[in-house]
């Protein structure tokens, strides 16, 4: 990603760079940790397939939405909509949008930092190093996490510092395939394994009485969450995309490369449960999960101990060094839109900005890590709260405030003969309609 340096606005070096760091920022600890935990805990495959709605006929006009945003004006979340019209309100939106972005990255960090410490574990597990490797799978030690979740902050405001484009574009390109590659080896062993099939169903055969609106709730910030949508970031992004995309077209890549992982993880972490279950290891007390924070980092390294020798330690350790690369290149796109907002609006140079910006962030990753519990809270105000908020805003920015010409015009670079397709005469219909009532309907009884 040649991002800007400070006197030009630079661009993506390819079409698949920007689909590879679109990607690479959906792709993360929301798939691989959050969505098999929310699965485990809020209904099994009800969940499951919830979560597939909101996505498909949420989350996707919106991603198209903050991709044509984003082109159009060649800005910042909070400049993007100072650039498109004139109203006062939205630059807001904005605002809070890179207070989102700040807020997530903070505990984000604390547990790509336990996905990195993870890596190491294996290693140490493996030479036999027992009372090191308990340190590093203690998520209630603070000095641990902190020092994890600072070496992550620090990888990740280097990058941002730097012309990452080559980084970001390799590390997406060979780190997908050979994770995904990893997970179905894994699945494949695990359903060989006595009390998988009881997993499977619950994954996959759903129990309608369980959707609740607290299911609906936590799906669609899940949607948003795992697709990186309603703060801005792919207003940021699609600000360095070429007018030859077919934008459309990109974000339904990405949407599916995102829901395929998740699902994969939910095929392997489920059943892997109840294979831990059936060997003893206890996952629940009574019918309850004994832990939900920290649930796959329990079970997936039960899962390569029981493998063991040298190929359960290969696998452990090359699976959680791809799951710490997934998770930077998340951390770097949450990082990107407060950074790009400096940069733009508040004319200050990369680098100074990316490490202003950067640390600030590290200092709360601190307070996260010694006080662990704050990860519910945070995630529920900034990511399962504040990202659909930021969603509907933007439909409604697009349906009331830029207009839908506009933003079809925007769309017909890349994708000519829009005009005359389906898409647009379908996706307003979402954006004016569908995704607000939606997204505002299951807030509301959500606080009821
Ligand atoms: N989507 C990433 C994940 O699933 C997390 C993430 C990266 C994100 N950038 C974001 C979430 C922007 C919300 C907004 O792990």
């Amino acid at each position: 990603m040649a991002i800007q340096t400070s006197t030009e606005r630079g661009s993506w070096n390819s079409r698949l760079g920007f689909i590879l760091a679109a990607a690479g920022s959906a792709v993360g600890l929301g798939n691989i940790w959050g969505f098999p935990t929310k699965v485990a805990t809020e209904g099994g495959a009800a969940y499951l397939i919830i979560y597939l709605l909101c996505t498909f006929l949420i989350g996707f006009p919106v991603m198209v939405a903050e991709l044509s945003i984003g082109r159009a004006s060649r800005r910042n979340p909070v400049g993007a909509f100072r650039a498109l019209s004139s109203n006062k309100f939205f630059p807001l939106v904005g605002l809070w949008g890179v207070i989102c972005g700040v807020m997530i990255l903070s505990f984000y960090s604390v547990i790509a930092g336990w996905a990195f410490g993870y890596a190491i574990e294996e290693i140490f597990y493996f030479l036999g190093w027992t009372q090191m490797a308990d340190l590093l799978t203690d998520t209630g030690n603070g000095w641990k996490n902190a020092l994890l979740a600072v070496i992550f902050m620090l990888a990740t405001i280097k990058i941002i510092t730097g012309g990452v484009s080559d980084g970001i574009e390799k590390a997406t390109k060979t780190m997908m395939p050979l994770l995904i590659g990893i997970i179905v080896i894994m699945i494949l062993y695990v359903l060989t394994q006595d009390g998988a099939m009881e997993g499977v169903r619950e994954y996959l055969l759903p129990d309608f009485s369980r959707i609740t609106t607290d299911l609906v709730f936590s799906a669609m910030g899940q949607a948003f969450f795992s697709l990186s949508l309603g703060m801005g970031a792919l207003i940021t992004y699609g600000s360095y995309l070429s007018k030859k995309e077919n934008i459309p077209q990109v974000a339904a890549f990405v949407t599916l490369a995102d829901v395929g992982i998740a699902f994969l993880a939910g095929l392997l972490i489920i059943p892997a449960m109840y294979v831990a279950r059936s060997a003893g290891i206890e996952i629940f007390v009574g019918d309850q999960l004994a832990s939900s924070t920290d649930l796959v980092f329990q079970i997936l390294p039960a899962l390569f101990h029981t493998i063991g020798g040298f190929v359960g330690v290969t696998l452990g350790v090359v699976f959680f060094l791809l799951l710490s690369i997934a998770a930077l290149t998340s951390t770097i796109s949450l990082l990107e839109v407060p950074v790009s907002y400096v940069i733009d609006e508040h004319q200050m140079e990369r680098s100074k900005a990316a490490w202003l910006v950067g640390l600030g962030v590290t200092f709360i990753s601190v307070i996260i890590a010694f006080q662990t519990s704050l990860i519910g809270s945070f995630s529920y105000i900034f990511s399962d709260l504040g990202l659909p908020i930021g969603g509907l805003l933007i439909c409604l920015f697009i349906a009331f405030v830029w207009k839908k010409e506009e933003a079809l015009n925007e769309l017909e670079h890349g994708f000519p003969t829009i005009k005359q397709s389906l898409f647009a005469k379908v996706w307003p219909v979402f954006l004016y309609v569908i995704c607000p009532a939606a997204i505002a309907y299951n807030i509301i009884s959500n606080f009821l």
